[in-house]
This record gives C-alpha cells, sequence and structure tokens, in this order.
C-alpha cells in the first residue's frame, strides 16, 4: 500500500471514529452500556470497510486543518460541539451554507460515491432519510451548539449539522454493514454490536 492509501485509510479510520460519536450524548451515566469503551480492541475498518462518502482527499484537508482541535473538543462536556472536519467537507463540497446542509445535494452525492457498490446503495439512501431526520430531532441542541463560544484559544465554533449528519452516517453505515462486506467474526460481531450504540473514541 503506498503513502497516499495509507493515510486514506487513516482518515477513513478517523472518519468512522467521529461518525460514531453523536447519538448517545445525553444517556444518563447510570445505564450507560458504552461506560467501558469498545468489548474488544479492534479497527472498526477490519471488521467493516464503510466507503467515503466524501472525497478523501477534501476529507485528508479538513483533518488536517481541524483533526487537533476536534480531538480537544471531545474531551470537553456540555452542549457538543460542532465538528469543523465535518463543516470543512460540506463548505468544500458547497454542501453547507447559513446553518442548513442542502439535503438533496447531499444525498445525490451520498448516492454519487456509491455509484460502483450496489451492495451499500440502499442502506446509503435510507441512511441519509433516517440522519436527517436525526438532525431535525436534536435541532434545538444543535442550535445551542452553534452559538457555543469558544473555550480555547484558538477554538474554531463550527455549526453541528454537518457532524451531526456525517457521524450518523458513519454510525449507520457501520451498524448495518452488509453481510458481503461485514467480516463475520466473533469479535467483529461484538464491535458490530457496541458500535450501534456507542461512540468508540
Ligand atoms: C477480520 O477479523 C479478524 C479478527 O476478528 C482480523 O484478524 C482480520 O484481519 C479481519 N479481516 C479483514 C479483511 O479485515
Ligand atoms: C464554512 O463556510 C461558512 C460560510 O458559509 C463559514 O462561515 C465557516 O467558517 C466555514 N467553516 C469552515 C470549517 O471552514
Amino acid at each position: 500500500m503506498d503513502l497516499q492509501q495509507q493515510s486514506y485509510r487513516a482518515v477513513k479510520f478517523l472518519v468512522f471514529l467521529l461518525a460514531a460519536g453523536v447519538l448517545v450524548a445525553d444517556q444518563s451515566q447510570a445505564e450507560n452500556p458504552c461506560a467501558n469503551g469498545p468489548p474488544v480492541e479492534m479497527n472498526p475498518a477490519e471488521c467493516c470497510a464503510t466507503p467515503m462518502l466524501v472525497d478523501g482527499s477534501i476529507m485528508m484537508d479538513c483533518y488536517q486543518k481541524y483533526g487537533e482541535q476536534t480531538k480537544k473538543q471531545l474531551k470537553l462536556d456540555g452542549v457538543p460541539r460542532g465538528c469543523c472536519i465535518a463543516e470543512c467537507a460540506m463548505n468544500a463540497t458547497n454542501m453547507y451554507a447559513d446553518g442548513m446542509l442542502k439535503r438533496d445535494d447531499v444525498a445525490k452525492m451520498f448516492m454519487d460515491a456509491m455509484r460502483d457498490k450496489p451492495e451499500w446503495m440502499a442502506l446509503v439512501r435510507d441512511a441519509t432519510n433516517a440522519c436527517f431526520e436525526l438532525a431535525a430531532s436534536k435541532m434545538e441542541e444543535i442550535e445551542a451548539g452553534a452559538k457555543l463560544e469558544p473555550s480555547f484559544e484558538g477554538e474554531k465554533i463550527c455549526h453541528p449539522i454537518s457532524g451531526v449528519v456525517l457521524r450518523c452516517m458513519g454510525m449507520m453505515m457501520f451498524a448495518q454493514c452488509p453481510p458481503t462486506v461485514f467480516n463475520d467474526t466473533e469479535n467483529c460481531k461484538k464491535l458490530r454490536e457496541y458500535g450501534s450504540m456507542c461512540p468508540m473514541l
């Protein structure tokens, strides 16, 4: 594997990790099934090679710009902060404006990315609808996140909508990985179960 492919894989993995981080933010600590972390130490990409939804070089560029700040932000409590990697990618593809994603264009971009991957098409179409519905149901929290003030030197505040949708997509795709793609081992089954409810970073 050459270097570029390797970094694409790394980015893909990271995007996946970010992807998993949304749905449980407001779960109570007491019955939190995620409290102990993933049950197995495995790279999710070894269990399900999820295809990229956004051009790899764009993701890489955005990760370079905002990866460090995103890692810091994930450690903060309170209202979830917007993911600037995701917003940067949605800006670069012209999908984001004024606190909104252009839903039809995003759906088309995702489907175009699946052009040569028929086993993913129906899943990605359904996941796109589900993730936009999820975002709509979380609008209050999303708007609150957009209004946060920087909490450390140089923190850029991004609108959470892009991250919510991209993370949700990653989580859905992993949780529903097509049988032809899924690495059907005990460990991977455990990770899929965990990954369908918990953030993995
Ligand atoms: C499938 O999972 C096993 C461990 O459960 C791992 O060793 C192997 O590398 C995985 N295969 C692929 C293609 O990633
Ligand atoms: C995305 O574009 C908007 C302008 O539409 C800008 O305000 C915002 O800072 C950009 N976000 C990133 C992460 O570059």
